[in-house]
């Protein structure tokens, strides 16, 4: 059989100043499993949510699932670029995610309160996550991560005032 479908990711030496580091790889996975986690939890309540606020719930956890799966993948990728390996199991991103599964569905307020403090969760590891990256020379992971606590605290921002 021909050779070219036999190629086994492995992870590469990159030169850029602060790809080897294990640190900034770490932080890129647990930024990875936020949002990996976060997008499944927001299109689980954009499916079931009910009552008088159905329609903007419904459109504003669109919006942002449709955000958070575009970052997944940007995460991700930057992962790559490092030389990294991205996560291929489903269960290694639900384990390092700060965000917990609810064992039965809320209200529409309690799910919008939910994803608010889910976001801010988010937003304060990434700060933590930004700092890492910045300390290790990674000025592009740092811009990356900044822009994606920007968009968590809007999100909390916004769901907050919906809940009021
Ligand atoms: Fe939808």
């Amino acid at each position: 059989m021909s050779q070219v479908l036999k190629s086994v990711p492995a992870s590469d030496k990159i030169d850029t100043a602060g790809a080897a580091s294990s640190e900034i790889a770490q932080a890129l996975v647990h930024a990875l499993a936020d949002t990996q986690v976060l997008l499944f939890k927001t299109q689980a309540y954009h499916w079931n949510v009910e009552g008088p606020l159905f329609y903007p719930i419904h459109t504003l956890t669109e919006a942002q699932y449709t955000d958070l799966f575009a970052a997944v993948d940007d995460i991700a990728e930057r992962l790559r670029a490092l030389g990294h390996l991205a996560p291929f199991r489903l269960k290694d991103l639900t384990v390092q995610a700060c965000i917990q599964d609810r064992e039965s569905l809320p209200s529409a307020e309690g799910m919008v309160k939910d994803l608010a403090t889910d976001h801010e969760a988010v937003a304060t590891r990434l700060r933590g996550a930004i700092d890492v990256a910045e300390q290790g020379g990674d000025p592009v992971t740092a811009d990356l991560l900044t822009t994606r606590a920007m968009v968590h605290e809007k999100a909390a921002w916004m769901l907050r005032a919906t809940a009021k």
